[in-house]
């Protein structure tokens, strides 16, 4: 019996050719079985028919059927002229497997979305408060007069905390109001603000409040990771779509997703890319949105942050009036990520679903906080600290590039452009393992993101790359951290670096 381990494959397929049990069906079994373990995982490209029929020699129907039947349960699902991945409606057990519990527990059966959840805390963790963090606080750059603000909120709400109306505060709901349309061009009445604990509850909620399990939907390839992870929990079938200099590459996402039932999008600053959505593809999302009735979730995650004079393009939401578009806002960034506020802005007639979802999930927001930052954005201290920031991160984004140019600048170069907290760099070199660099620099005391990182599992145009935040970390910091970068490339990635 031929006992095959096969190198994309990962995983053993073992073929009984004496079975009575047909050589498609064995396949079949052994792809549902590693994708139980864990040795699949969603969203993961299954090796190509032709390629592995003729691995194990057998014919490539019989392949082709095996993966059918795949398909037909829902297991896998194929993307024309792209391959055959591994849904996201199926998750692994991959703990499972790999930790067997002690022989003394019983073991009971857990929701198979836990495997996400675990791994999860593998790959998604915070970084380090250390340079060159993407967020992070900093006494020069972090708002000092808000203290003052929650304390007094503190001290007059502390004892009167009661249950509130699941999507906020009405005086924080309006001040949201306000700086939305102030700063990010979105018009809404204060009755359409949902007040979150940051994006990512928004985000969650989007996915639940519009979406059903199995639901095509078409996200950026790079994207975000806690939304991909948001995705797998709710169950829905994403479909990766390119991203290429003017943001979403819209006709390659038609093409691989003609009729999806939403768009998840960071059109402000492509994440992790920094690219801006160019106005000519904003109109053509929002066409698409509209002829094909798909959602389009804007998450505007740092848009507020444009340098070299450019102002920040109006938000999709404010383009659209808010007939397809739900609007995802944060005070991470802006104020302090730990302070868990953000909010959505959502169309009038979706105001109750989302207003009841808030309240199944998290019932609302912390109380202070909302009273401190509503008072804050009142007074119009939120929106100097915007100026203030801007200001010190406009040096601070040229000081970095001028950093890395000199010390390493021509082993890649700088894909993102001049806006947010982080820039983007890809190495020439794309042999090179940007993981094993990311965890070279973190032995040296430097925080990184690795670009490949971002990217859905399988994808073949992934690039590889380091992200940087720059904005917390004053010029010494950062020559420090950029010239232990510049000697880890040296000393251990030599082979890899320029001619
Ligand atoms: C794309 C994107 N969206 C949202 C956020 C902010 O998340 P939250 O508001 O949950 O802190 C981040 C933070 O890094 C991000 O990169």
């Amino acid at each position: 019996m031929p006992r095959t381990s096969h190198p994309i494959l990962g995983f053993e397929i073992t073929l009984d050719r004496t079975s009575n049990i047909t050589l498609d069906k064995q396949i079949a079994e052994a792809v549902r079985r590693a994708v139980q373990t864990g040795a699949l995982m969603p969203g993961d490209l299954v090796t190509p028919i032709r390629q592995l029929a003729q691995y194990l020699n057998v014919a490539r129907a019989t392949v082709d059927a095996a993966y059918a039947e795949l398909i037909a349960e829902g297991l896998l699902f194929s993307v024309r002229g792209r391959g055959t991945f591994v849904s996201s409606s199926h998750v692994c057990r991959k703990t499972s497997a790999a930790a067997p519990p002690a022989a003394s527990a019983v073991q009971k059966p857990i929701a198979d979305s836990t495997a996400v959840c675990v791994s999860a805390l593998g790959y998604l963790m915070p970084q380090k408060n250390i340079p060159l963090a993407i967020v992070s606080t900093s006494a020069d750059v972090s708002p000092r007069d808000f203290q003052a603000y929650f304390q007094r909120a503190a001290k007059k709400h502390l004892l009167d905390q009661v249950y509130d109306h699941p999507c906020g505060l009405p005086a924080l709901r309006e001040a949201i109001a306000r700086i939305a349309s102030r700063l990010r061009n979105v018009q809404c009445r204060p009755e359409q603000v949902v007040v979150t604990s940051g994006s990512q509850l928004g985000l969650m909620m989007a996915m639940m409040t519009l979406l059903n399990p199995g639901d095509r939907v078409c996200i950026e390839n790079p994207a975000y990771p806690l939304l991909r992870a948001a995705g797998f929990l709710r169950g829905i079938d994403p479909v990766y779509a390119p991203v290429d200099a003017e943001g979403l590459d819209i006709e390659a996402a038609k093409e691989l997703c003609p009729n999806p039932r939403a768009i998840f999008l960071t059109p402000s600053n492509q994440c992790p890319l920094g690219v801006v959505m160019s106005m000519k593809r904003r109109r053509a999302i929002l066409d698409w949105a509209q002829v094909s009735g798909a959602w389009v979730v804007e998450d505007d995650y740092d848009s507020e942050l444009r340098y070299e004079g450019n102002l920040p393009f109006p938000a999709l939401y404010g383009m659209d009036h808010g007939a397809n578009v739900i609007y995802v806002g944060t005070f991470s960034k802006m104020l302090f990520p730990g302070l868990r506020l953000g909010y959505l802005i959502v169309p009038e007639h979706l105001v109750e679903s989302f207003a009841g979802m808030r309240l199944i999930l998290d019932r609302q927001s912390h109380s202070i906080a909302q009273h401190a930052v509503a008072e804050y954005i009142q007074d119009g201290f939120y929106e100097a600290h915007v100026r203030k920031m801007r200001q010190i991160f406009d040096t601070r984004y040229h000081e970095i590039r001028e950093l890395v140019e000199r010390d390493w600048g021509d082993w890649g170069c700088f894909i993102s452009g001049a806006q947010g907290m982080h820039v983007t760099f890809r190495f020439h070199n794309q042999a090179i393992d940007d993981k094993a660099v990311f965890e070279a620099c973190l032995e040296q005391g430097v925080e990184t993101r690795y670009l490949s990182s971002f990217y859905a599992p399988g994808s073949s145009q992934a690039m590889r790359g380091l992200v940087l935040g720059f904005g917390f970390f004053n010029r010494e910091q950062m020559l420090s951290a950029v010239s232990r970068i510049g000697f880890v490339l040296r000393h251990r990635f030599a082979e890899f670096g320029p001619a």
